[in-house]
């Protein structure tokens, strides 16, 4: 199978680019799945379910999300109704909406995807590797799913590392939002699981964090809040990882990062239809 995940789309800026371009990239690339975490897509606070549907008629089949995840107050009703919106799975017991499901590819193909939020330098959910341990036991791959999906929505590096080798050779693709920054460290684990420490996210990399940049420089050099953070609206950048699978067991064959767009350097995989 062929995957595509989208990091953070940030503001106005990250998610008119994936509207825009991913109808297109899932026609030539012929992609069966695609995964983009939404949590920072309205106007970097949160997602409206207007917002959701719009990514979604663009050709993700799941957003994902991360702590910005109630921003947007309605989000604790809508979630309800909408399947394809994933909040971490070790929120308390009772918490609004799900955090891990299995859906239809296009292909036909059943893909679980789960998102699950780190703890170190974060608000301290429930155990996220207990919480993960949980899902993926309950769906094994190349039984019940034919390509198991994790997005690990963490600030610290050493936790995602350590997710994706308690993962390694049960899941497809283990990978990183929430630092905004694209990690150069792709990679098949030797189980046969992609990991990318992170994937970076969609928006202007002029900026800090997708935000326009005076305010946050602002607030470091003299810790005073002024005006609020609003969205950098320079050119924007698609980033991302692309996985291609076996289809007997649901492994990783090829992993690569994709970027598109704005003034970062291009890359696209080269096992992507030129
Ligand atoms: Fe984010
Ligand atoms: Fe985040």
């Amino acid at each position: 199978m062929k995957l595509l995940f989208l990091g953070d789309l940030v503001g106005r800026t990250g998610r008119t680019i994936v509207i825009d371009q991913l109808p297109a990239l899932v026609e030539e690339q012929q992609l069966d799945f695609v995964v983009v975490n939404g949590e920072n897509s309205a106007s970097g606070f949160g997602i409206t379910e207007a917002i959701l549907q719009d990514v979604l008629d663009a050709g993700a089949d799941v957003v994902t999300t991360g702590n910005h995840v109630w921003d947007q107050r309605d989000t604790l009703v809508y979630i309800e109704r909408q399947d394809r919106l994933l909040r971490p799975v070790n929120y308390p017991k009772g918490t609004p909406g799900r955090g891990a499901h299995l859906y239809t590819a296009r292909n036909g193909a059943q893909v679980m995807v789960a998102n699950v939020m780190g703890r170190v330098y974060m608000d301290a959910l429930d155990d996220p590797f207990a919480a993960i341990e949980r899902v993926v036991n309950e769906c094994p791959l190349g039984d019940v799913a034919d390509a198991v999906i994790i997005d690990v929505h963490a600030e610290a590096t050493s936790e995602k590392q350590a997710m994706g080798h308690m993962l390694d050779g049960r899941v497809s693709l283990v990978v990183g939002t929430h630092t905004h920054v694209p990690t150069a460290d792709h990679q098949i684990l030797p189980g046969g699981t992609a990991y990318m420490t992170d994937a970076g996210m969609c928006g202007c990399y002029d900026s800090v964090l997708g935000m326009d940049k005076e305010e946050p420089v602002n607030r470091f050099q003299r810790k005073i809040p002024g005006n609020r953070f609003t969205p950098a609206t320079g050119d924007a950048t698609i980033s991302g990882v692309a996985v291609e699978t076996d289809d007997r067991t649901g492994l990783a064959l090829r992993v690569a990062p994709v970027r598109i767009g704005g003034h970062l350097e291009p890359v696209l995989p080269d096992f992507w239809a030129a």
